[in-house]
């Protein structure tokens, strides 16, 4: 074979794979057809290459002539399979499955502290409480005086109170709404009152400006302090564990009397000490107490007839134990992140 002969085959060589390449990257219909006119037209490279056949000896020529007649032809059937094969893609649309699960929209859940509420809720409507609201704007009465917090009383300072116009406040606990429950009814009273509730406090891990509390109250003839042990006693089981032990200690409210702050047995270390319950073996919970007489003197309760006991609690301080979270910011940021672990 002379040496132009493997010269021009070599050539065809690089011409078909480097057409492999343009075709593989030939994106639609117009780019084959540029393709084709690059490689096959007229005035194209193949074309081009039978000039060469001037510096072959005569027995050569159809050698090289064979060989640019089968080059062309694979570029013409690549060519063409490549276009059926564009003209063919809509098909695949077709071939949709139908019994592909749907992509589902994002869609919300109970925010954390909705979701226990929910769940003291039912415990204690489970123990015969009914379930009332009051508003979240309240007045100086309800929200203090009624309560028997006299003006200029230092427990107001203790409250840190939102100051709207004139008498009015943003209520700093859900305490009110035993007065306004009371005024409405009369004995046997036996509800919770779970609400937002709203302190001038400097946020920080475990202060809000807001936060929410369920307030409890029972009055009819006959209620004693041991029913209270026994009805905080019976939540606080519900609602961690049965192996929750309650205490109480001697404290003051000014609308209890006797009064006392509760706490549950820690629920991480079962009392032995550890570090959320700052080795006490006792979280705190919230106050609690025997209504006071001077607050049924406000509602016109006859105090020689009726007892009650009443008691507190917060939402967030039960949510942050029972799901062991450490900052109670979190709970109003909205950050997916948080929410979706719920
Ligand atoms: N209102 C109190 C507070 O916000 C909690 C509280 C204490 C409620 C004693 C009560 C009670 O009903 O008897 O801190």
């Amino acid at each position: 074979m002379s040496e132009n002969l493997q010269k021009f085959l070599k050539v065809l060589e690089k011409t078909e794979s480097d057409f492999s390449a343009r075709l593989a990257a030939a994106q639609d219909e117009p780019a084959l057809e540029a393709l084709k006119i690059e490689y096959l037209g007229r005035k194209g490279i193949l074309q081009s290459y039978f000039s060469w056949m001037s510096q072959l000896d005569a027995n050569e020529k159809p050698q090289l002539g064979g060989a640019l007649n089968r080059i062309k032809e694979t570029i013409q059937s690549r060519l063409e399979e490549r276009k059926t094969a564009f003209q063919r893609q809509p098909a695949a649309i077709e071939s949709f499955d139908p019994s592909l699960p749907p992509r589902l929209p994002a869609c919300g859940a109970m925010h954390p502290l909705l979701q226990v509420l929910d769940e003291i809720k039912q415990i204690f409507v489970g123990m015969g409480f009914r379930i009332e609201e009051g508003p979240e704007i309240e007045s100086d009465y309800y929200n203090f005086e009624a309560l028997n917090i006299p003006p200029y009383h230092p427990s107001r300072d203790m409250q840190d109170t939102f100051y709207l116009r004139e008498g009015l406040v943003l209520r700093t606990h859900t305490s009110p709404v035993q007065i306004r429950t009371m005024e409405n009814q009369k004995p046997p009273v036996r509800m919770i009152a779970p609400g937002r509730c709203f302190r001038n406090d400097t946020p920080d891990a475990t202060h809000s400006p807001t936060f929410h509390q369920v307030e409890g109250l029972c009055v009819d003839r006959g209620v004693s302090f041991a029913e209270l042990k026994g009805v905080v006693q019976a939540f606080a089981q519900k609602i961690f564990n049965k192996d929750v032990r309650v205490r109480f200690r001697p404290s003051f409210f000014p609308f209890t009397e006797p009064s006392a702050e509760y706490d549950f047995s820690c629920i991480f270390c079962k009392g032995k000490g550890c570090r959320v319950c700052k080795n006490t073996g006792w979280l705190e919970i919230s106050g609690a107490g025997m209504v006071d007489p001077a607050v049924f003197g406000f509602v016109d309760y006859d105090p020689t007839i009726y007892s009650g006991y009443a008691f507190g609690m917060g939402v967030e301080r039960i949510t942050m134990l029972k799901y062991q979270v450490h900052d109670i910011r979190i709970f109003y940021e909205n950050d997916l992140r948080f929410l979706q672990q719920f």
